[in-house]
């Protein structure tokens, strides 16, 4: 049976949730599951605007037929091929046999990739500014490159002031039944997995987010329509505020993301002093052992946090393999502009500081507070006072900064 919901009075969104998906992409853990958003427009001329991932493809077409009421599919508008939206395009070619695809050369290209079909006749490319009217609506395109893929595009509904973002301003977890930001407590409860989102899946391209968003700066928006998570009707505002931090690597608060990776607990317990020697200090501190928590959570609170605090054992004489998956994991998402600080541990022969200092020195705008604290094997009575000169350290530029 179909479900969908109206959008506008001509636009219903026609995707669907997916809680039984483990990994998004593979790697990010969705525990609340994720929604692949779809819209079909009503107007003279019917439009799709993009399709869905294969899991959920029964629902999606369910929907679709039901919002045509009986006619026929005239154009697919693609914004990104990514396969969580794309995959369904082949089946629903097969469907609607006259459907005419609207999209940009490189989605063409990444079609003939993906896909084999013969298309000829059947895609009508459009350029950056182009327009196109379906009858009392009318369209222009903004070319999104790298937000998340090369291919990516928006668009327009001039007549609705209704903005399609593909990927950006999409959030992890399911709908539930719900469908505009506004209908749950977004800054409440899904501000943290919308960081997540963005953070792992466009985090590393601030340069090419900050460059679309100057360009939607100029467009008068009603409604903003993600491919992923709500729509936004009411206090969009207040999200772009984020994406603006987000993306040019500023900090949402001054604060310490502390995670540590610890085998036997005494680099934990060294952590733990240290996190403890900061909120004497007035500092706010979130911790994570890289053990328990998946590295997307930690990414995401370094990109809200100005501070962070890295403390890893030493292991096969190189960074413990949970530490060095974040720290991978944090220069392949670009973080710039924050303040580190290292503890190392070694009984023998401790580089893990060494190597994460390395590792993350690449890092546009990054300055190390104080020397790396090396602890060999426990933390010494004579080792406290390091730590409270870190404590002291970071307190202070917290509050001078
Ligand atoms: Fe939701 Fe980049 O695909």
């Amino acid at each position: 049976m179909h479900f969908t919901r109206k959008v506008t009075k001509d636009l219903t969104w026609v995707g669907a949730d997916d809680r039984r998906l483990a990994c998004f992409e593979g790697v990010y853990g969705v525990p609340n599951g994720v929604s692949y958003n779809s819209y079909l427009l009503q107007d003279e001329k019917t439009v799709l605007f993009d399709t869905v991932d294969k899991a959920v493809y029964q629902t999606f077409f369910e929907n679709v037929k039901y919002a045509l009421d009986g006619r026929k599919l005239d154009y697919l508008v693609i914004h990104h091929m990514e396969p969580d939206h794309a995959y369904t395009i082949e089946a629903l070619l097969t469907r609607y046999p006259d459907v005419m695809i609207i999209c940009n050369s490189k989605i063409q290209t990444m079609l003939g990739q993906f896909f084999d079909m013969d298309l000829t006749g059947r895609v009508q490319i459009v350029k950056e500014g182009d327009s196109f009217s379906s009858g009392k609506h009318s369209f222009t395109f903004v070319m999104a490159p790298m937000v998340h893929w090369p291919e990516v595009m928006m668009t327009y509904d001039v007549t609705d002031k209704l903005l399609f973002t593909a990927d950006a301003f999409g959030t992890f977890g399911a709908l539930n039944g719900r469908l505009f930001a506004d209908e749950g407590d977004f800054f409440g409860e899904e501000l943290d997995e919308a960081r997540r989102y963005y953070t792992n899946i466009v985090g590393k391209y601030g340069p090419q987010v900050q460059a679309v968003l100057k360009k939607a700066a100029k467009l008068e928006l009603n409604t903003v329509c993600p491919l992923h998570g709500p729509v936004w009707r009411e206090h969009f505002g207040d999200f772009l505020e984020k994406y603006l931090l987000w993306s040019s690597y500023t900090p949402e608060e001054k604060s310490v993301c502390l995670a540590y990776a610890s085998v036997y607990g005494h680099t934990e317990n060294a952590a733990n002093i240290l996190a403890g020697r900061l909120v004497e200090r007035g500092v706010r501190v979130r911790m994570f052992d890289t053990s328990v928590t998946p590295a997307s959570y930690i990414v995401s609170d370094a990109f809200r946090c100005s501070h962070l605090v890295l403390a890893s054992t030493t292991y096969n004489a190189g960074i413990f393999v949970t530490m060095e998956n974040l720290i991978h994991d944090l220069v392949n998402h670009n973080l710039c502009n924050r303040k580190i600080a290292l503890i190392e541990n070694g009984s023998w022969a401790a580089t893990s500081g060494k190597l994460m200092r390395e590792a993350l020195s690449g890092l546009k705008g990054t300055e190390f507070i104080n020397d790396t604290i090396s602890l060999k094997s426990a933390l010494k009575e004579n080792q406290l006072e390091a730590l409270d000169a870190l404590a002291d350290a970071i307190a202070a530029d917290i509050k001078n900064s």
